[in-house]
């Protein structure tokens, strides 16, 4: 990647199209973004030490997890936009409502305030999505700048146990990503780690 190229950070939670995550990832850098993965703990814990690996090397970045200590350096550049895919059910309420509990909220959350540009792709079944807290929750991201991309033109829920991460839409979550840099060439920073 050149000194120019913008960097995406992609947030995944532990929803089955994180074992997918080369897909999202290449189609990313074929847009010309510099990704950097950042899992939900329990994202991390669905990859083997071999998957964990594979990834670092895709991305010529640390995969990161977890918070950093206090006075450890940062070891990811500063994002210009960021991906949520796929997005759980868990980390969309627990985003919508604040909560910072694992790095990947936290980042999430700064972003909103920061008014860096956010995309959320869900990966969730029916039965999930009739709960009443999703709706809220989509809608109170949306208010806040976040595209989130649930119904048409995005992610549809399935059926509970149907899930099909062949068709996870990839491509319509990077299509929907800023395709320039902000025009006075500012990178935005995320102070709380990177
Ligand atoms: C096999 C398996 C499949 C799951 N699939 C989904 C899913 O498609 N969507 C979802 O929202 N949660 C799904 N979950 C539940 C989440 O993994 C769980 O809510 C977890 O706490 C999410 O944490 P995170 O949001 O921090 O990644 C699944 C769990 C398991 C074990």
């Amino acid at each position: 990647m050149t000194d120019d190229s913008r960097v995406l950070y992609l947030l995944a939670c532990a929803a089955p199209p994180a074992q997918h995550l080369p897909t999202g990832i290449t189609l990313a850098q074929q847009a010309g973004w510099d990704v950097c993965l950042v899992l939900s703990p329990s994202a991390y814990s669905w990859q083997t030490t071999e998957q964990l690996g594979e990834l670092e090397e895709l991305t010529g970045h640390p995969v990161r997890y977890t918070y950093k200590r206090p006075e450890a350096e940062d070891v990811l550049p500063a994002a210009d936009a960021m991906l949520v895919a796929p997005a759980t059910f868990n980390s969309i309420n627990k985003w919508a409502a604040g909560i910072s509990d694992t790095l990947l909220l936290g980042l999430v959350t700064e972003a909103i305030g920061l008014q860096l540009p956010v995309v959320a792709l869900p990966y969730l079944n029916a039965a999930q999505a009739a709960h009443p807290a999703l709706d809220t929750s989509v809608a109170f991201l949306r208010a806040a700048g976040v595209s989130v991309l649930l119904g048409s033109g995005g992610f549809t829920p399935h059926v509970p146990k149907h899930g099909d991460t062949e068709h996870y839409p990839w491509a319509a979550a990077i299509d929907a990503l800023p395709r320039r840099a902000q025009p006075n060439g500012i990178r935005r920073v995320t102070p709380l780690n990177s």
